[in-house]
């Protein structure tokens, strides 16, 4: 079993680079299976996630070529067969693998996703677009088989329930190559869809709208091979600021979109962070006194529910008290037992986490939870008197592009150590 350990009590200076969104990445990977030629992204995150989609691509059929941060697919020789469980359950976004076999085969024989544990997290809004569009759906075994009926998907006008970023991506992907036109109404407009999006308009689909809650699809016959760049992971960068307001002299992130963290950054602000943001990059001063202020998660442009938990340190050292309310998984507190067990005044509550700072955090054995969540120990571990030892990393690893190594070059005291 790996660990990771922290002396913490240092304070931190220098530079950070963002890798490639992981949340669009897994997403473009899968959308690769829809071409019918060569396409390559730059800027891949070294995350296990996509070590993952690699292995079931390659498992598939597809030839996987990688070098540095490019990764170079051709899918012109992908099969359509059952995928293989164990690696299908090993993440979330395999539930992409429905919608772009749909799109190309018209049929789909795959297992249930897998993923973080953050409560419920049903998959009905992506069967119902695809029902909509012309498939039925049967289990066989562990296995859910999804077949167009008419060979083919069709266009459909669809109204998602909840905002949902998975079945509006899935919905596309079904959509491209469908027979008419596919209308997305109440759909994500998180950057990620924006960034998928342009990948498929680039290998020749008609996709307008993304970014906006109505997204108009017109399928078409082919597409082609392309090269396209990952867009900066937003919530990496979230991430690198919350530690760096926590313990930096000044630290600062480079290769960040201002616009995508927005409601983010206004939140540090109403804490008294202080920041200067330039063109890519955002510069974090050493922080005085912090202010305790209350949280809410919403989709896009709303405060991202995947920065709640890398933020919660960084609230524990403001003073007064405040409460943190995740409308988007209101059972994503795994943090706050990790965080309590470091000597924080933290609880959770019916639907939301209360905290009252500022805390002083000690060292301590905890475990990360969740990939958030384990960013939210490692913060905390940096920011804590003596050492802190992080079980359960492969979370962390899932999602945080050599996150160690950037965090040393810092002025870090963390190892990754082996049992
Ligand atoms: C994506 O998950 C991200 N994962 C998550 O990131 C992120 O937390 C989430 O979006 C919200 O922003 C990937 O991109 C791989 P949703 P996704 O469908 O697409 C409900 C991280 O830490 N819902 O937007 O699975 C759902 O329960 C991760 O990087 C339904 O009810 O999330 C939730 O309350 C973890 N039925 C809400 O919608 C459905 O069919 C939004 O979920 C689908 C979703």
């Amino acid at each position: 079993m790996r660990k990771i350990v922290i002396n913490g009590g240092r304070s931190l200076a220098g530079k950070v680079t963002v890798s490639g969104a992981k949340n669009s990445v897994v997403a473009l990977i899968p959308a690769i299976i829809l071409a019918d030629g060569i396409v390559t992204l730059d800027g891949v995150p070294a995350i296990s996630d996509v070590d993952s989609l690699i292995d079931i691509m390659e498992t598939m059929g597809a030839k996987v070529r990688r070098t540095g941060d490019s990764l170079e697919i051709d899918p012109r020789g992908v099969k359509d067969m059952p995928m293989p469980f164990g690696k299908i359950n090993s993440l979330r976004a395999s539930y992409y693998f429905y919608g772009s076999l749909l799109g190309r085969y018209g049929q789909a024989i795959v297992g249930l996703p897998g993923g973080c544990d953050l409560g419920p997290r049903p998959i009905d809004l992506h069967i119902k677009a695809f029902e909509a569009m012309g498939a039925s759906m049967t289990y066989e075994g562990s296995n859910m088989h999804l077949v167009a009926n008419e060979k083919k998907m069709h266009g459909a006008h669809i109204f998602m329930d909840t905002v949902s970023v998975g079945a509006t991506i899935n919905t596309m992907f079904a959509a491209v190559k469908a027979k008419g036109r596919t209308v997305i109404e109440n759909a994500a407009r998180e950057p990620e869809i924006i960034d998928v999006a342009t990948l498929l308009n680039n290998m020749g689909a008609h996709v307008r709208g993304a970014g906006t809650d109505v997204i108009t699809i017109d399928g078409v016959e082919q597409l082609h091979g392309t090269r396209h760049q990952v867009i900066p992971d937003r919530i990496e960068a979230g991430t690198y600021i919350a530690l760096a307001a926590a313990v930096g002299q000044g630290i600062q992130i480079d290769n960040v979109l201002y616009e995508h963290l927005e409601s983010y950054i206004a939140k540090l602000e109403e804490m008294g962070v202080r920041m200067t943001i330039s063109e890519d990059s955002i510069f974090v001063e050493k922080q005085d006194r912090l202010k305790a202020v209350s949280v809410k998660t919403s989709p896009y442009p709303g405060l991202a529910t995947d920065l709640q938990q890398p933020l919660t340190p960084l609230l524990l050292m403001a003073e007064g008290s405040g409460r943190i309310i995740d409308t988007i998984y209101e059972k994503r507190v795994g943090h706050v037992a990790e965080l309590a067990r470091m000597g924080a005044h933290i609880t959770t509550r019916s639907n939301y986490i209360a905290y009252t700072g500022p805390n002083k955090l000690t060292g301590a054995v905890v475990k990360a939870t969740d990939l958030r969540g384990g960013a939210a120990m490692v913060i905390a571990g940096l920011m804590a008197e003596g050492q802190t030892e992080i079980t359960n990393i492969e979370f962390i690893l899932r999602g945080y592009s050599n996150i160690i190594e950037k965090l040393r070059e810092l002025g870090a005291d963390i190892q990754l150590m082996e049992d």
